[in-house]
């Protein structure tokens, strides 16, 4: 056999290839090459058990788990794929599992439920290893009716609820889907967790207020489309006094301009160090942004490192008389306060080649400069600014760190 393959980043990255095979051909190829060489086994079964169909092996191992202890000694990670079982509600499968799962999965580290997955037994759970849950409940038509996505949430949110109660190590939660009012509850009591990851819907502000109390979150991906009065009624939820987000160092959200703003006046002051905001549309243009930019200001000016603005609103809607405002040199000024900046992404800014010696003055560590790059069909209004091909040589003079700079220049 050649060396290369028992060195275990190659080996794991040639069996990872075979995860593209369909689901049944890439199990079996997993299973022959767990039975053919020692040294590939451990590898080859952890990715077998990563690609579970349906709840009718892990029975077989909780049946005789003696033999396979070791099988699933690594830390492997079990996902349930959506042709699963509905084993939950056969009270003896649950039960079963009760007994067992400590002893077959003692160092499971991470859980996926997915589509029906969410009704496998809470019992799996028992792990005192266990660090990540990821739940994907679906949303609704494409991966089942409305009725069926609330019962999987619901039985997600008793999976939560026996886990919080074995599992003294979770740290991480990421929720897909639809979310049920008892999910929005189970989501809430987590008050341990260092991340969480959200996208789903209907994600109530109760849950929102909630999060921002954990003491030890530091990084929230959360889609949330939230309403001004929810956000205004955040406001009466929240005891006075109590910080939001205390330990909060990476942020991605995805929202509505009104969102953010009373998020980010609420954060503490220099703890924030990397932060991607993901507008929605804006008809009236992005001129908005200009307040969200002098919060930030205020709150990151000596923490923020990296800034990602991605506003989904396209130039070419925007009217086109004079009210029109895109990301321009005036709109960005406040950011000239982000000392400690060190990556900023900003996709096609109304910017020119003489702003970058304004930014350089602005952020003088910066290292990553990405303002896009050129797409000979993209149609570019007349009264933006654009760069030319002496641009580069500008970014590079001017920036005294940067290590990459991407600018939308079209070719001479
Ligand atoms: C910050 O959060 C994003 C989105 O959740 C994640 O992809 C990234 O790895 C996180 N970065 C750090 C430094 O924690």
């Amino acid at each position: 056999m050649h060396p290369a393959l028992l060195v275990a980043e190659i080996l794991l990255d040639i069996l990872d290839w075979l995860s593209d095979l369909p689901s049944s051909e890439s199990r079996w190829t997993y299973a022959q090459l767990a039975r053919c060489c020692r040294a590939w086994r451990e590898y080859a079964l952890d990715l077998l058990w990563m690609h579970l169909h349906g709840m009718d092996s892990v029975i077989c191992v909780l049946r005789s788990h003696e033999d396979v202890v070791s099988v699933v000694d690594s830390g492997a990670t079990i996902y349930w794929p959506c042709q699963i079982a509905r084993i939950s509600t056969r009270a003896n499968g649950a039960r079963c599992t009760a007994t067992y799962c400590s002893v077959v999965f003692p160092h499971l580290e991470s859980v996926l439920l997915f589509s029906q997955g969410c009704m496998a037994p809470p019992a799996l759970a028992t792990s005192t290893l266990l660090k990540h849950i990821t739940l994907n409940m679906g949303f609704p038509s494409r991966m089942g009716s409305v009725s069926d996505l609330i019962e999987r949430s619901d039985a997600a949110a008793r999976f939560l609820h026996h886990a919080r109660a074995q599992c003294p190590s979770i740290r991480s939660l990421t929720v897909w889907g639809r979310i049920s009012p008892q999910l929005n509850a189970a989501i809430a009591s987590y008050t341990q967790l260092r991340t969480i990851s959200i996208h789903g819907t209907p994600f109530k502000i109760e849950t929102f207020a909630a999060i921002a109390t954990f003491p030890f979150l530091e990084t929230l991906d959360l889609v949330a489309y939230l309403q001004e009065h929810e956000v205004r009624s955040w406001q009466g939820l929240s005891f006075s006094g109590e910080a939001s987000f205390p330990a909060l160092r990476n942020l991605t959200i995805r929202t509505f301009g009104p969102t953010v703003e009373p998020l980010l006046a609420r954060i503490p002051v220099g703890v924030l160090t990397k932060l991607r905001l993901d507008m929605e549309v804006c008809m009236a243009g992005p001129s908005y942004m200009q307040d969200i930019f002098q919060l930030l200001a205020q709150k990151t000016s000596e923490s923020l490192r990296e800034l990602t603005v991605d506003d989904r609103t396209s130039m070419d809607d925007l009217p086109s008389s004079g009210i029109a405002r895109w990301y321009n040199l005036e709109l960005l000024s406040p950011l000239a306060r982000l000392r400690q900046l060190r990556c900023f992404t900003l996709h096609h800014p109304d910017l020119g080649d003489a702003d970058l010696e304004e930014l350089a003055r602005w952020w003088p560590t910066l290292e990553h400069l990405d303002l896009g790059t050129y797409t000979p069909d993209m149609v570019m209004p007349q009264w933006k600014a654009q760069f030319t091909p002496a641009a580069h040589p500008i970014a590079v003079r001017s920036f005294p760190r940067l290590l990459s700079a991407t600018l939308p220049v079209a070719p001479p």
